[in-house]
């Protein structure tokens, strides 16, 4: 298959430019957004199960136990909402809310946004089943394009759903400038919802991302089978590790996939060398401190109004509003 007959046939012209890219560095990287292919968004429905994934857990025991009170603030603060939510994967935590707040409120739209159009399928026949009446319209796309089209539509006021610590696939950096964004979309009074992982034991941040049966490896290594599938990838997967890494002073959690050997892989008609040990920089996780949080929210024209823990403190969801100062930098 040619270049040309991949880019057209599958409509994949951002994902074959951007592992152009990535494999082309000096330090070689693939861009994490790319791991959701439907085999992608069914490994990762495992790592939600897996015993050392505890972030799906306790942002679950937050919505199951505060959804009244996160709920409450909502209602009180905006009489009509729409609710956007970003990345929203099974959106099986923002069920619980979205639950509770259709049975109070009756106009409410909710539009998930995910890159998967598998996923975007699958929310478009399930929500109707889990809650209904509740109006919805999917969108699938990257957050910012989606951001854009669901203003086109809905002139409500907005709550915005960011869950899953998916804000920690930005650098801290990339997250400001992503809220400010975002800031900017919004109007005053507008409410953002974002989920942190929190700076905790360096140990058990890394077994989230190491568990012991190997689906987070699976999942990583599903991002080069993905690549041969749909870009006519030569990748050898038995050839490649999955390697996590956490520091515990930046609070960056990155995984890598490993060449065991000097190798050739072609990616349509280019080649790129790898030699033994070198790295394929695929997934950041970033964590936070409730500082850090704080100051991210400051600086990007928010004020944090409530924070909702789990009862191990591991993971906050952070309630912000769109403050009234035009100045806030
Ligand atoms: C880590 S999962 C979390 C899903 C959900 N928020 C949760 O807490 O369970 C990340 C989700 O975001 C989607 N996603 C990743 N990058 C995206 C992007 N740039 N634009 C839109 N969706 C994206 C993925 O397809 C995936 O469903």
């Amino acid at each position: 298959m040619i270049v040309t007959d991949i880019v057209a046939k599958a409509g994949v012209n951002s994902f074959y430019k951007d592992v152009m890219t990535g494999l082309s560095s000096p330090h070689k990287y693939l861009q994490s957004k790319y791991f959701y292919d439907p085999a992608g968004d069914e490994l990762f429905q495992e790592i939600m199960q897996s015993p050392e994934y505890y972030l799906t857990g306790c942002e679950e025991e937050i919505f199951v136990n505060q959804t009244k009170a996160i709920a409450s603030l909502f209602l009180k603060r905006l009489a009509e909402f729409d609710i956007l939510e970003l990345g929203a994967g099974d959106a099986t935590k923002s069920t619980h809310l979205l639950r509770y707040l259709s049975e109070r409120r009756e106009r409410i739209t909710y539009y998930p946004v995910d890159i998967s159009e598998n996923i975007v399928r699958l929310l478009e026949a399930e929500i109707p089943q889990r809650i209904p009446g509740l109006q919805m319209s999917g969108l699938n796309g990257e957050y910012f394009d989606m951001i854009q089209e669901c203003y086109q539509v809905s002139k409500r006021r907005k709550i915005v759903l960011f869950l899953g610590s998916n804000i920690g696939n930005f650098s801290i950096e990339e997250a400001d400038r992503f809220l400010l964004m975002l800031n900017q979309q919004l109007a005053f009074g507008d409410i953002a919802l974002i989920g942190f992982d929190l700076k905790k034991s360096p140990r058990q941040i890394l077994a989230a991302y190491n568990d012991r049966l190997g689906v987070t490896k699976a999942f990583n290594l599903n991002l080069l089978r993905r690549i041969n599938r749909e870009l006519d990838g030569d990748f050898d997967i038995t050839k490649f590790d999955h390697y996590p890494t956490y520091d515990p002073v930046s609070g960056t959690c990155k995984s890598f996939l490993i060449s065991c050997e000097d190798q050739k892989v072609h990616v349509g008609e280019q080649c790129f060398n790898f030699y033994r040990n070198e790295p394929i920089w695929t997934e950041l996780s970033q964590k936070y401190s409730e500082q850090e949080i704080n100051k991210l929210a400051l600086h990007c024209g928010f004020t944090p109004i409530a924070n909702f823990y789990d009862s191990r403190h591991w993971f906050v969801d952070s309630v912000w509003e769109k403050i009234k100062i035009s100045h806030f930098k």
